[in-house]
């Protein structure tokens, strides 16, 4: 028998070899948040390579929630938004704070969120080929003193537009950058050492989740 494909990773290299490996996928079509591209080190780099922000001009310039290919055509996505939630003006914040969502790019409001992540959702129906994979990275975030759990309005909403929540992978982070800088006094959450890769297959879902 050969190696066992594990559903937790410590990588996003280790993640996405597994997930290429287990529903073989030699190149993905596109990957539709590049931005630097550093998932696909030591990888097969996507088709189509897109982002709202590109950094080059090999890139396309696109919004995920409107993308230019015609209905029922790719055979893979990768899909990696910004999971934060930074308030309206985290890009004027003082140097030192805000550290996360100037990193990774970051909504308003959880409902920023949720549009952002299901309007997408909507386009990626649209054109993944009938069994086409997407793969969706999400994170869970603090906001207002609260967890919200993206994962779950995202599998809730990829079930609901007729997406099969095919597999996931929990990726093991060993570091992280402290959100409060060096004020973190009380701590009220676990800090997420955590996030997922979501698989998910333009198929009905195989199983009744009401
Ligand atoms: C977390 S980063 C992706 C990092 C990437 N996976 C890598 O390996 O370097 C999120 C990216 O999503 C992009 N983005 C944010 N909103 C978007 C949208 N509506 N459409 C397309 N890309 C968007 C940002 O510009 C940013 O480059």
């Amino acid at each position: 028998m050969g190696k066992i494909i594990k559903s937790v990773v410590y990588s996003n290299f280790e993640a996405i070899q597994s997930i290429m490996e287990l529903y073989k996928i030699e190149v993905f079509d596109l990957d539709c948040t590049y931005s630097k591209g550093a998932f696909w080190k030591n990888l097969p780099i996507p088709i189509v390579r897109s982002d709202i922000e590109p950094l080059d001009d090999t890139i396309l310039k696109a919004d995920s929630r409107n993308l230019p290919f015609e209905n029922d055509t790719l055979h893979s996505i990768m899909f990696d938004p910004p999971f934060n939630i930074g308030g309206k003006n985290y890009k004027n914040n003082k140097e030192g704070s805000s550290i996360i969502s100037k990193r990774f790019g970051a909504y308003a409001s959880f409902e920023e969120l949720k549009e952002h992540y299901k309007s997408s959702l909507i386009e990626f129906n649209r054109i993944l080929a009938k069994n086409g994979i997407l793969v969706f990275k999400c994170q869970d975030t603090v906001s207002g003193g609260k967890n919200h759990f993206s994962h779950l309005f995202v599998v809730q909403t990829a079930i609901e537009l007729g997406f099969y929540p095919r597999d996931l992978f929990v990726l093991v982070a060993n570091t992280r950058i402290n959100p409060y800088g060096s004020v973190w006094k009380n701590q009220e959450h676990a800090r997420k050492y955590h996030s997922y890769f979501l698989i998910f297959e333009k198929k009905p879902c195989r199983v009744d989740y009401n």
